[in-house]
């Protein structure tokens, strides 16, 4: 499909799948309602549960907040295009239905020539949450949207996406900067632009809304842990995969298919390869998947955030 095939679709209400930096996107027009509600019905996602407005430049995102506070300009300037999104207060014109009845609207502008050059063509934003359903492995590439939607459902073909896992998302309030949910820009990247404080909630009450505590998961179960060895030698008679995420050696038989995702002390590599190795192994018809507890600094957070919500015992 080219550029100017997705923009009919969507000029005529229709959904697409969109890549971004970050993950493919299920992608509508933001200000059509219906087309919304499309969105969360293909999903299976409950409505409460906002969606990210996705434009080409900053003028696109000044067009639907209220203001936008001098304090976030620092992050604007350094991360935009790219993985990071803001929630700000939004113009009465933005639809409820994109919002989930919030006075706040979760924008970005997405790193990705060929998506921004669809966003240019188009006269509205993009509603696109991750093109997976509802608690799901969220895709990287083309193939993977189409084991959710169907092998004809109309994709743009972006290639794999090169961050591999979702933007960085934070708020505004009493003066600093809120992450509410880790992903590709770690805290310490924002921290080095930013004159003004930036607060993690990782693990306290302040979250997106309607967040499920289970997520991004495989079919598959799979354990999140410290001890493989303990869960690996309690499941013996189980044909099992070990994800290996940090230097340990703990070589297991070859009965364990393990696979490393660990490179370098700022773990692009386990980042960029995460969800497409998760896609994989949940087909390798396996009875479990082990993940090694990855540290939990730099993208490791982000990381640590996605296999503790895919783990069957978070
Ligand atoms: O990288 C990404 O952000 C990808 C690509 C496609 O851009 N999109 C994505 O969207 O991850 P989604 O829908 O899977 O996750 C968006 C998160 C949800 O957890 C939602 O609750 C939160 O953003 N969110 C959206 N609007 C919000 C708002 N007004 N206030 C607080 N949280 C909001
Ligand atoms: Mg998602």
């Amino acid at each position: 499909m080219k550029v100017q095939q997705a923009k009919t679709l969507l000029d005529r209400g229709e959904l697409i799948g969109i890549p971004t930096e970050t993950v493919y996107g299920l992608a509508g027009n933001a200000f059509n309602p219906k087309a919304v509600r499309m969105i969360f019905e293909l999903k299976n996602r409950p409505t409460n549960n906002p969606l990210i407005a996705h434009v080409a430049c900053f003028q696109g995102v000044l067009e639907l907040v209220k203001s936008f506070p001098r304090e976030l300009k620092a992050l604007a300037e350094n991360f935009w295009p790219g993985p990071l999104t803001m929630i700000l207060p939004k113009k009465d014109s933005v639809p409820d239905e994109l919002t989930g009845g919030q006075n706040t609207i979760a924008v970005r502008i997405p790193d990705h020539p060929i998506t921004l050059e669809l966003l240019k063509s188009l006269k509205y934003p993009l509603a696109a949450p991750s093109a997976n359903t509802y608690e799901g492995i969220s895709p990287t590439k083309k193939a993977h949207v189409q084991k959710y939607f169907g092998k004809n459902f109309p994709v743009l073909d972006g290639g794999p996406s090169k961050k591999g896992i979702e933007s960085t998302i934070v708020g505004f309030e009493n003066g600093q900067i809120v992450i509410l949910r880790h992903g590709s820009i770690p805290i310490e990247s924002l921290r080095k632009v930013s004159a003004v404080p930036i607060i993690d909630y990782k693990g306290k009450t302040l979250r997106a809304p309607g967040q499920a505590k289970k997520h991004y998961a495989p079919v598959t179960p799979l354990i999140y842990t410290s001890s493989p060895e303990k869960i690996v030698s309690k499941n013996r008679g189980k044909k099992i995969a070990f994800l290996s995420l940090t230097d340990n050696t703990w070589g297991f038989d070859s009965r364990v298919k393990t696979i490393s995702l660990y490179e370098d002390p700022y773990k692009h590599s386990i980042a960029e390869n995460l969800f497409d190795t998760l896609h994989q192994l949940d087909n390798g018809h396996f009875d479990l998947i082990v993940a090694e507890k990855v540290s939990d600094s730099w993208l490791g957070k982000a990381v640590d955030e996605k296999l503790s919500r895919a783990s069957i015992n978070n």
